[in-house]
């Protein structure tokens, strides 16, 4: 996990008007201003929050990570092998390396491995480990921002071909996909298939509908991680954007929306109050919400429905015993 942000956050003492991240307080700004108000989830990971997010995979409630890395302990030569020889794997997003670490492990003649971050710190740190763990293989940082379009198709247009690559297949673990709603990822994932040629794969890890009462608890663990991670946006929103939210007067919500079938997290005022941003002021009702996250869970069907109308078609998915994660691998047609 990792944005420009993350960087910025280090030196999050007091600023003035001119060190102020404008897109950030823009995002805040608007997003205070609708009458459900939402603040974006990608600024969850500041130093701190990223690692609070370190923290809530390690609470026994939040099952994502450990049942998705027990996946890959288990079925990576499977993967390996439907993947094939002498493919380029790239990763947008380069937070976890072991994740990949896992894969790359079983792969036969794997021409190289991309990691693509908005953030050159975090792709310099995930890199030399992986060359450490690996080092005959070529590891090619990209430094891109890959929610945008151009950039990606700039990107891609420049990667090895036949007969040096067999074919590239992008690695998208850790349902980051949950974030996007169903239309957002399906435009997501379309514009990779746009820039792959036929053939070429896509390997994505997503959580899956299960039990409410075990989807809700993985979002509010009894030790109080999650409610912290949620909260620390407030603080960060105080220390780099100037304002005065009291992280201390909010309390943490996760609740499991049948309807959207997704994980939603929130922010409850718990008195009436008003916070001030940056010259302008924002009233909160007791009780009224700040809708901070979107976690969506798909079904096998489901999802591979979304893929398809992305431009990819299933080739095989993998589960743990108990169906609570899947894997995919999708080649694009
Ligand atoms: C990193 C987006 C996959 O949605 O499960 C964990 C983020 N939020 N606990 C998720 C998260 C609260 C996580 N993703």
């Amino acid at each position: 996990m990792s944005t420009v942000e993350q960087a910025l956050a280090v030196n999050s003492a007091q600023r003035d008007d001119r060190q102020i991240d404008q897109e950030f307080l823009a995002e805040v700004t608007n997003g205070l201003s609708t009458i459900q108000k939402t603040l974006p989830c990608k600024y969850f990971y500041d130093e701190k929050g990223s690692q609070l997010f370190e923290a809530i995979c390690e609470t026994s409630e939040y099952y994502v990570t450990r049942t998705e890395c027990s996946i890959y302990k288990q079925y990576a030569s499977e993967m390996a092998t439907i993947i094939g020889e002498k493919a380029l794997l790239l990763e947008p997003g380069a937070g976890s390396v072991k994740k990949i670490g896992m894969l790359l492990e079983k792969l036969v003649n794997p021409v190289g491995f991309v990691p693509m971050d908005i953030s050159q710190e975090i792709l310099q740190e995930s890199s030399e480990i992986l060359s450490q763990q690996f080092p005959h293989m070529s590891i090619d940082p990209i430094v891109i921002d890959f929610l945008n379009k151009e950039q990606i198709h700039k990107i891609f247009s420049t990667l090895p071909v036949q007969p040096l690559v067999n074919k590239r297949v992008i690695f998208f673990p850790g349902s980051t996909i949950g974030n996007f709603d169903p239309e957002d990822a399906t435009i997501f994932l379309k514009q990779f298939a746009d820039n792959l040629h036929v053939g070429d794969g896509l390997l994505i890890g997503v959580d899956l509908v299960k039990d409410i009462s075990i989807l809700e608890a993985a979002y509010d663990d009894k030790k109080g991680v999650t409610a912290e991670f949620n909260k620390n946006l407030l603080d960060r929103i105080d220390n780099e954007l100037n304002a005065t939210f009291s992280a201390g007067s909010f309390s943490h919500r996760a609740l499991f929306n049948q309807d959207k079938s997704r994980i939603e997290m929130h922010l409850v005022s718990d008195e009436e109050q008003t916070v001030c941003l940056n010259g302008n002021r924002f009233s909160f009702r007791q009780h009224e919400t700040i809708h901070t996250e979107n976690s969506y869970k798909y079904t096998l069907d489901s999802f591979s429905l979304l893929a398809k109308k992305a431009g990819f078609q299933l080739e095989k998915v993998w589960t743990d015993d108990k169906s609570l994660f899947s894997v995919y691998y999708f080649t694009v047609v």
